[in-house]
């Protein structure tokens, strides 16, 4: 009988990642994700670490934070064969928390819909970059719409479908972020970790990244240590009675499991608050995921109503409804 070979899942994974994920945003990436799949050295590496840190976001994203610069796949072998006791253990105190500023372009048609006030709670919200969404400016294809923060960045977006673009921002009088490792963006380490998680040769992600963060720095977003199933009643329960409540979320519920993905379902569809969903089809319990090609997120409504299909880096908008 022959045994299992996580070698063999880890080649596939890095596979799917060059071909589903990295293809067409960072070719250096896709190159190296192929390069990876190939590399028995690397292979054998990542199979000693937890299945949760052999992702190749994680790996690429740990180089370049001890590198000091993108890996090549020979620095990355030489790293994983010379360094490899290093490499495991920053990656098994580091979390993929990529915080893409430019996802709140899916949220806001959303937001705008709503009755102000409103109070906003995201989940998994990293360093709280996507909780700044009245900050920021908007373009989409020449619909210009103005933030609160005249230094904040510009966040542009390819709308397709009859996106319901609203005039102004929402008007929010109180947010709150939960995530089980907040990043400070007061914290020069935590910016540079932030800056590693992007991958080379997306345009002007950094630029946008290092603008969103100096926002946030001006009046810097409160993002509570916890849970997203422990601690978010508790959280909620802070929230001002007079505001539209948002429970909002983005790239969070693949790093939970099925079972906790539901309990969350059955948590948020209980509070009084509006919840939206911005994740990758099928991860919210139940939603319904309309057919689309690619891989795209779903922006979904109290866990029931698909509204749109996002680019998982915010550069386009399909809504639906
Ligand atoms: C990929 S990041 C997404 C950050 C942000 N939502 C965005 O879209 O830019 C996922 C975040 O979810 C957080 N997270 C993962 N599991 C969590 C849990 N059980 N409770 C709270 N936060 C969690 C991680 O720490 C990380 O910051």
């Amino acid at each position: 009988m022959t045994g299992h070979d996580p070698a063999k899942d880890i080649a596939e994974n890095h596979r799917e990642f060059a071909r589903l994920e990295a293809r067409g945003r960072s070719p250096s990436y896709e190159a190296l994700a192929e390069a990876v799949a190939d590399d028995p050295v690397i292979l054998r590496f990542l199979s000693s670490l937890p299945p949760e840190k052999r992702q190749p976001n994680l790996l690429f994203a740990t180089a370049r934070y001890l590198l000091g610069a993108p890996a090549q796949i020979a620095q990355l072998r030489d790293l994983a064969s010379q360094a490899g006791a290093e490499l495991a253990e920053q990656m098994r105190i580091r979390r993929t928390q990529t915080n893409e500023p430019a996802r709140c372009t899916a949220m806001l048609p959303a937001l705008a819909q709503l009755p102000p006030p409103l109070a906003l709670i995201e989940v998994g919200a990293s360093a709280g970059l996507t909780l700044l969404v009245d900050r920021y400016s908007y373009d989409y294809a020449g619909h210009r719409i103005t933030g609160s923060d005249p230094r904040a960045p510009t966040l542009r977006c390819t709308p397709r479908g009859p996106v319901p673009l609203p005039a102004q921002v929402p008007h929010v009088i109180w947010r709150a972020g939960l995530d089980i490792n907040p990043l400070d963006v007061a914290s020069d380490a935590d910016v540079q970790w932030l800056t590693c998680l992007l991958w080379p040769g997306e345009g002007d992600r950094e630029e946008r990244l290092a603008a969103a963060i100096a926002t946030a720095r001006r009046d810097p977003p409160a993002v509570h240590r916890g849970d997203l199933l422990d601690d978010l009643p508790a959280l909620a329960a802070r929230a001002p009675a007079e505001a539209t409540l948002v429970v909002y979320h983005t790239s969070v519920l693949g790093y939970v499991t099925p079972d906790k993905r539901r309990q969350f379902a059955g948590l948020v569809r209980d509070l009084a608050a509006v919840w939206l969903s911005n994740e990758n089809p099928g991860l919210v319990p139940d939603a319904p995921a309309p057919p689309y090609d690619g891989t795209p997120s779903l922006l979904a409504r109290d866990g029931r109503i698909p509204l749109a299909f996002a680019d998982s880096h915010g550069t386009w908008l399909h809504w639906l409804v």
